[in-house]
């Protein structure tokens, strides 16, 4: 009778701990993976942040973005840049 009932709760807070951890992961997974994770910033980062260009350049719009970097004066800089990217920039600028 002793043994089963601890046997249960052994179990219980094996399980309790394992659904902790996971819930843990995932939550540090997607916060990781949010708005701060794109490849624009693997390059734009301190002092050549997208925040100073947007401002340096006066960018008020997404489509202005877009075409800077797909045909303004660096965009052979952004060859490697995927429409995705530039839609998480607007993103993460909160571009109109
Ligand atoms: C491989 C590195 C790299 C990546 C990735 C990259 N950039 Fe750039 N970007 C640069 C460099 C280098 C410049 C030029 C900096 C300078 O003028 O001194 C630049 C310039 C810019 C400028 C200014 C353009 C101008 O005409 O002056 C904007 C806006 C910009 N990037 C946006 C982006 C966005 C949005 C992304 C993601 C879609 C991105 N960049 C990804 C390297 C990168």
């Amino acid at each position: 009778m002793k043994k089963t009932s601890s046997i249960k709760i052994y179990s219980f807070a094996l399980f309790v701990t394992l659904f902790l951890i996971g819930t843990i992961l995932t939550l540090k997974h997607s916060y990781e993976t949010s708005a701060e994770d794109f490849k624009c910033l693997k390059c734009h980062k301190g002092k050549d942040s997208l925040e100073k260009y947007v401002q340096e350049k006066k960018i008020k719009s997404a489509e202005e973005l877009r075409s800077l970097v797909r045909k303004g004066p660096k965009a052979g800089l952004h060859l490697t840049s995927t429409e995705e990217d530039i839609e998480k920039a607007v993103k993460y600028l909160k571009l109109p």
